[in-house]
């Protein structure tokens, strides 16, 4: 909780002894109700303040396009001490979190970003985003198994949707595959190809929606542009 005045301020409405003076004037309200008393206390994530009849930004909205290596959580924090992803985003000074999330082992692309309503929309288990997935697994991958992997394979938290799978490669005695699903269950593509024979050995996600690498280098990010920003946002939640 943080002082009225303070909050204003912060966002850029105007210096802290200003903002004092439109809160006595009764310019204020916060969630609804007219505050006047400069001392009041908000929540800055959580309240809604209003000057002048307009919600104030406190933070401007950011959006971030990270190619996760391994050996980083999708996280904000970690009680084992692991490095998250968050120790990729150097000179972020934004309140940022990833968007959905890699294992540990699986490198690739991961959003980040500040907007709630954003982050809420993309992982909104109806919408139809894609999400591709290179997984180099063991052995031969039959016509049958990948026919499993397209039709659907039961997990134990259910059978998984249809999915486009094919081989991109081979490996020596291993096999490349991409796969492109909609949902994001935990460690569903592992789970997928375990389940047909196949157990991943690397995963990296190549593409969400139509966000791909290009010339982003591991570890490394990028913002998003302001068009692909509103792209992702017009992708749309059925509303069943
Ligand atoms: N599926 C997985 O199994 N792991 C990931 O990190 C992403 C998708």
């Amino acid at each position: 909780m943080e002082r009225l005045q303070k909050v204003m301020a912060k966002a850029g409405i105007a210096s802290r002894r200003k903002c004092e003076e439109l809160i006595a004037a009764g310019e204020v309200r916060v969630n609804g109700v007219t505050v006047t008393e400069a001392g009041c206390k908000v929540n800055p994530q959580m309240d809604h303040i209003e000057v002048r009849g307009l919600k104030i930004e406190l933070e401007k909205k950011v959006y971030y396009l990270l190619y996760k290596p391994v050996g980083y959580i999708t996280s904000v924090g970690d009680p084992q001490q692991r490095k998250t992803v968050l120790d990729l985003m150097e000179g972020i000074s934004e309140r940022i979190y990833p968007v959905g999330r890699l294992d540990y082992d699986t490198s690739g692309l991961l959003l980040l970003t500040n907007d709630g309503d954003l982050a809420f929309h993309m992982t909104h288990p109806s919408h139809e985003m894609e999400k591709e997935y290179e997984a180099l697994v063991r052995g031969k991958v039959s016509k049958e198994a990948l026919e499993k992997l397209r039709k659907g394979v039961k997990l134990e938290d259910g059978w998984t949707a249809p999915a486009k799978a094919k081989v991109i490669g081979e490996k020596g005695p291993n096999t490349l595959l991409q796969l492109i699903i909609h949902e994001g269950r935990n460690r569903q593509v592992r789970r997928m190809c375990e389940t047909v024979g196949h157990p991943v050995l690397q995963l990296k996600r190549t593409r969400i929606a139509f966000l791909t690498i290009g010339h982003l280098k591991q570890g490394k990010f990028r913002p998003l542009l302001p068009e692909e920003v509103n792209k992702l946002k017009q992708i749309k939640i059925p509303l069943d």
